[in-house]
């Protein structure tokens, strides 16, 4: 029997810090506020398209599994922030990496992206459709961030990571999963404005409104992850006294305490970021992972526990076994370009643009689709 072992990781963080006294500029919040509800104290903000960051991570990635670009078969791209839809960004990191040997796929399933890929790449190698895979999660939330609506603006930040999986004997990679999503609570989380059903209604790039019911995504989030964690766990036979190490996604510091504590990890086991990145969606738990290995919390032989959560609302779990090498076999030189503003001019510039109308002006109240019950019948009943 084959698995999928994790034989490289790399990152790609922008440069440019939004401070929590950043957002205070423009917004009636404050750093107390933001830290004691979320845990976040600053996020990135990027000065390039999202292919950018995903290239560079690769590179890494690929470097530090000491693994050619000709020699990848898969490129998993996980996102919900595609700089475009066609074409897709798989193919993007393709061109950029060299990797003319690789099919090439998105996957969004928003903030699980990057668990849903490592499922799904992990799934292809186990079964030998191939051999060498590259799954990336990435997002750039603040081009379509809405900047002004406090309640969700202070939570997001851009970011990227990626990691190798190789076909191995040794049973190493994921060892039990389990994916589920929350499909009538699909309308607590809903970026209007992207997407098919808005075009040609006079809605502009970036001019997005959030429908973001927090404190309902909150707790769905720690029953998800929890009952995710509780049948992965199930799946490959492990206790939880056996994880070494938790790395799960970073939304608020809060919601991974609970998540924590329900499945009976304690904290000194859990890997945080969220701190200085804040949810980077797809891209937090790759960031995560890479930042354990860099600070010496991944052990060879790691029982790790990878829980998520995302849009959808869909959640996941993942246990992970890691193999022998903890420290990479090669480095890249891959760099993205110089950035010369702060992010807070990048953020201030992204809110002058947004358009000053109405919602039902701005055609992001009555998309094209309305009557078919997938924007407006708030993804209850049948029409969900
Ligand atoms: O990856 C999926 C992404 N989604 C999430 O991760 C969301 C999960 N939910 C959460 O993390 C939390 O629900 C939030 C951090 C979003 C909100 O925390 P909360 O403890 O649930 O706060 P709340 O929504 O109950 O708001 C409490 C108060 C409200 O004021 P009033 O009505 O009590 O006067 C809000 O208007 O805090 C106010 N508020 C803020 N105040 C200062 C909301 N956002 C802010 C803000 N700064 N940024």
């Amino acid at each position: 029997m084959a698995y999928a072992a994790i034989t490289g990781w790399g990152k790609c963080l922008p440069p440019a810090v939004l401070t929590n006294a950043d957002l205070a500029t423009f917004l009636d919040t404050s750093d107390d506020w933001i830290r004691t509800r979320t845990g976040m104290r600053e996020r990135r903000i990027s000065h390039v398209p999202a292919i950018d960051m995903a290239a560079v991570a690769s590179a890494r990635a690929l470097a530090c599994a000491g693994l050619g670009a000709q020699e990848l078969d898969l490129i998993v791209y996980g996102s919900c922030s595609s700089d475009e839809q066609v074409p897709n960004s798989a193919s993007g990191v393709q061109v950029r990496l060299g990797a003319h040997n690789a099919g090439a796929m998105d996957i969004n399933t928003a903030c699980t992206s990057f668990l849903y890929g490592l499922s799904a790449a992990g799934a292809m190698v186990r079964s030998g459709v191939v051999r060498n895979a590259l799954v990336i999660g990435v997002e750039l939330i603040s081009p379509y961030m809405d900047w002004d609506n406090r309640n969700v603006s202070v939570l997001f930040g851009d970011g990227a990571a990626a990691v190798v999986l190789q076909s191995s004997e040794s049973e190493l990679g994921v060892l039990g999963e389990h994916l589920g999503c929350f499909a009538d609570a699909r309308q607590t989380l809903r970026v209007r404005g992207m997407g098919c059903s808005y075009a040609n209604q006079g809605v502009q790039y970036g001019d997005t409104l959030w429908d973001f019911d927090g404190q309902e995504i909150f707790r769905r989030a720690v029953k998800g992850m929890a009952q995710a964690t509780e049948k992965a766990l199930a799946r490959c036979g492990i206790a939880t006294d056996q994880i070494d190490l938790m790395v799960p996604h970073q939304a608020n510091l809060r919601i991974i305490e609970s998540v924590a504590k329900y499945a009976g990890v304690p904290m000194d086991k859990v890997f945080l970021t969220v701190e200085r990145y804040g949810n980077m969606s797809a891209a937090t738990v790759p960031v995560a992972l890479v930042e354990a290995l860099e600070a010496g919390r991944v052990k060879p032989g790691a029982t790790i526990l990878m829980p998520g959560f995302g849009g959808g609302l869909t959640v996941c779990s993942h246990v992970v076994r890691w193999g022998d090498r903890v420290t990479p076999i090669g480095h890249s030189a891959a760099e993205l370009p110089p950035n010369e503003r702060t992010a807070l001019e990048m953020v201030n510039a992204i809110r002058a643009q947004r358009v000053n109308r109405s919602a039902s002006e701005r055609g992001l109240m009555a998309p094209r689709f309305a009557e078919a019950g997938l924007l407006q019948g708030l993804g209850t009943g049948s029409g969900a």
